[in-house]
């Protein structure tokens, strides 16, 4: 069996390579990615000695690139992890969303069509869903809640999930499509909240939190979906969609206070800063499909994941120092300087 996987050099694309190398280490895997500001080599150091293990430059939306690789390789299976995958980015240049999360995923359809009706797994978000209400604990997104998306992000995650179901039952492509919640874990570029807050607190620096810090994440350790992902490539119903999360709702301020909690740090270092415009409110995944259908459930409490994710930031000082050495002040002054008129909408 040949894989190709795309986005394998960000965050969970990466875990999925271990997990898969190592589960599956007879199987080839071809990590296909643009390396964009989120995309490191660093991630596969280890993974890249594997002699299964093949590592390719490029862009899922550049047609002819996509068409001569699989041409030349063959592949039986593609899983498409690679995205512009950071909300607040959508915000301010949504441009690249569109055309890598839309066009990119077309492109790739396009590609399982023409050489040989290609087994294609989306990997998509419960964002796509858009947002539940803080006063209803007793709802939450099943694969049968009707896309609703906010951010330039979700919507073009939204239109890629329509594209591959449209190419199953357009043209029969076998596909499927899996809707995760929240990941955390090693890897995860700095950008987001985990990280972010890990390094921040870390180096006594203010830790931003938008607005009142009420909003409500579902998280899930990255080897949890990792392993969901398999289960659907390996028993999944061609056609479907499979929602992953496993109801872990965290308020953003309970998040930060464990992790402040955590590194010993002053919850002094909080500052509440300026919203993110249209911020979803509250993400809360049902998971009974997977669960009955495949036998998935999550293994990795929080209290546990939490606890390795925050050693593993603070053991790889060197892979946070390279990525801190190349454009990330900048980013940090355009997301967090002025971010009031940044963000007014
Ligand atoms: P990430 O930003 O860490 O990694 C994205 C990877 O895609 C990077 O390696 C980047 O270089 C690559 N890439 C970007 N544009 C590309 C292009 N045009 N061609 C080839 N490669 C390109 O993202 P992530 O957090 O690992 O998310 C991976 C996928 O999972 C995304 O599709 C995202 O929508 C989805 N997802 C993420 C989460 C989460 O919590 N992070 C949850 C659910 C779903
Ligand atoms: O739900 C799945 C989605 O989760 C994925 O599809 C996205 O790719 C991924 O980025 C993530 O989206 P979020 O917007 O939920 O993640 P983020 O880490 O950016 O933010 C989590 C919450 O924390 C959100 O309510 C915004 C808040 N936040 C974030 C940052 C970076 C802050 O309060 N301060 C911050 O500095």
């Amino acid at each position: 069996m040949k894989r190709i996987i795309t986005g394998g050099a960000g965050f969970i694309g990466s875990n999925f390579i271990y997990y898969m190398l190592n589960l599956h280490p007879e199987d080839e895997f071809i990590c296909l990615d643009k390396l964009t500001y989120a995309g490191n080599l660093e991630n596969l150091t280890e993974a890249l000695e594997h002699k299964n293990l093949k590592f390719v430059k490029g862009d899922i939306a550049d047609r002819k690139f996509i068409y001569d690789l699989f041409e030349a390789e063959k592949p039986d299976q593609v899983i498409n992890f690679a995205a512009e995958s950071h909300v607040d980015r959508s915000v301010l240049y949504p441009d690249e969303f569109l055309n890598t999360n839309i066009m990119g995923t077309g492109v790739l359809l396009d590609a399982c069509r023409k050489y040989g009706n290609i087994r294609f797994h989306q990997v998509s978000t419960d964002e796509v869903y858009g947002d539940l209400p803080l006063d209803r604990p007793d709802l939450f997104f099943t694969e049968k809640t009707p896309l609703h998306a906010s951010s330039p992000y979700s919507a073009s995650k939204a239109s890629a999930d329509l594209i591959t179901q449209a190419y199953h039952r357009t043209y029969n492509l076998p596909v499927t499509i899996s809707r995760c919640s929240n990941n955390y874990g090693a890897y995860q570029f700095p950008e987001k909240l985990i990280p972010l807050m890990i390094w921040n607190a870390e180096h006594d620096k203010q830790l931003p939190v938008y607005g009142e810090g009420k909003n409500v994440r579902d998280w899930l350790y990255v080897e949890d979906h990792c392993h969901a992902i398999d289960l659907i490539l390996e028993k999944g119903k061609i056609g479907e969609v499979y929602n992953i999360g496993g109801h872990n709702e965290k308020t953003n301020m309970e998040v930060v206070t464990m992790i402040l909690e955590k590194t010993g740090k002053s919850t002094d270092l909080i500052k509440h800063v300026t919203d993110r415009p249209g911020h979803d409110r509250r993400y809360a995944i049902d998971p009974t499909k997977i669960h009955d259908e495949l036998g998935w459930e999550p293994e990795t409490p929080f209290a546990k994941g939490i606890v390795y994710t925050i050693d593993w930031y603070l053991s790889h000082n060197e892979w946070m120092e390279h990525i801190m050495n190349g454009s990330y002040d900048k980013y940090y002054e355009t997301m967090y300087k002025d971010r009031e008129h940044k963000f007014a909408r």
